[in-house]
């Protein structure tokens, strides 16, 4: 299962991507978290990162695809992957179709998230992340149970530097001229899946499992003949 998960800031690219994983058992590769990570540990990717990724401007393309591509030829990422916030630019999608059909894996499916403005600002302003496993979580529709620390780990809760109104806002209009294009990539040759992000996140979940059944199903049928 090779995924792709589009969608604006605060869309629910990470929520959605976790259950995939959880349920399908294929990584989740979130090249925002990557870089979080490399920022916090100091390395030179995030150090590289760091500028962009505080003002909310995209990292440099070849960063990017260098990132998505050593994380791809890990062994575990053998029976596929969910990509998360990658591609972001058109000529991130080009390259990674190309890199991939050396190998005949491509893209399977882009889900495209889809929330309004409004709702990406708020869902970001409200969202709270564990310091040591990162996963997400809502002040209102997604809390934890003990305040302010992870259900899952205990880790610490906190607030997204990038997270602040402004930088939100940056990170949206950086959206739709860079990325809104790759919907139109993807959809060209049948690969694009809409979904409606305004729901419940199990309900969001149960129209992306809609399609990923009939994908396993595919395949099954394609492997038995
Ligand atoms: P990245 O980390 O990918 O951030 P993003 O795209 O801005 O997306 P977010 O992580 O903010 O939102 P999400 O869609 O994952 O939503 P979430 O599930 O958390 O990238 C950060 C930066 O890294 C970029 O700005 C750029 O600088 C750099 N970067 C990364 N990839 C790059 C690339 N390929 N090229 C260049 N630069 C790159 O949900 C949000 C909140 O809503 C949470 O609180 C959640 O609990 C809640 N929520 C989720 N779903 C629902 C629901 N259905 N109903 C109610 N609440 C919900
Ligand atoms: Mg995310």
């Amino acid at each position: 299962m090779r995924l792709v998960l589009l969608g604006l800031p605060g869309a629910g690219k990470g929520t959605q991507g976790d259950r995939i994983s959880e349920k399908y058992g294929i990584p989740h590769i979130s090249t925002g978290s990557i870089i979080r990570e490399s920022i916090a540990s100091g390395t030179n990717l995030g150090q590289e990162a760091d500028g962009y990724i505080s003002k909310g401007e995209l990292i440099p393309d070849e960063l990017a695809l260098r990132v998505v591509h050593e994380r791809i030829i890990q062994p575990d990422c053998k029976r596929g992957w969910i990509l998360d916030g990658f591609p972001r630019t058109v000529l991130q999608a080009q390259e990674l179709d190309r890199r991939l059909a050396e190998g005949g894996l491509g893209v399977q499916m882009a889900f495209d998230i889809r929330v309004t403005q409004a709702e990406a600002i708020e869902r970001i302003a409200k969202r709270r992340m564990c310091s040591q496993c990162g996963a997400v979580y809502h002040l209102e529709h997604y809390r934890a149970k003990g305040k302010g620390i992870c259900d899952k780990c205990g880790g610490e809760l906190y607030r997204r530097s990038d997270d602040t109104e402004e930088t939100a806002r940056r990170r949206l209009s950086v959206y739709m001229r860079q990325t809104h294009p790759v919907l139109h990539y993807y959809g060209q040759d049948g690969r694009l899946y809409s979904i409606d992000g305004v729901r419940p996140i199990d309900e969001v979940f149960a129209d992306v499992d809609h399609y990923l059944q009939k994908l396993v199903k595919d395949d099954h049928v394609g492997e038995a003949r």
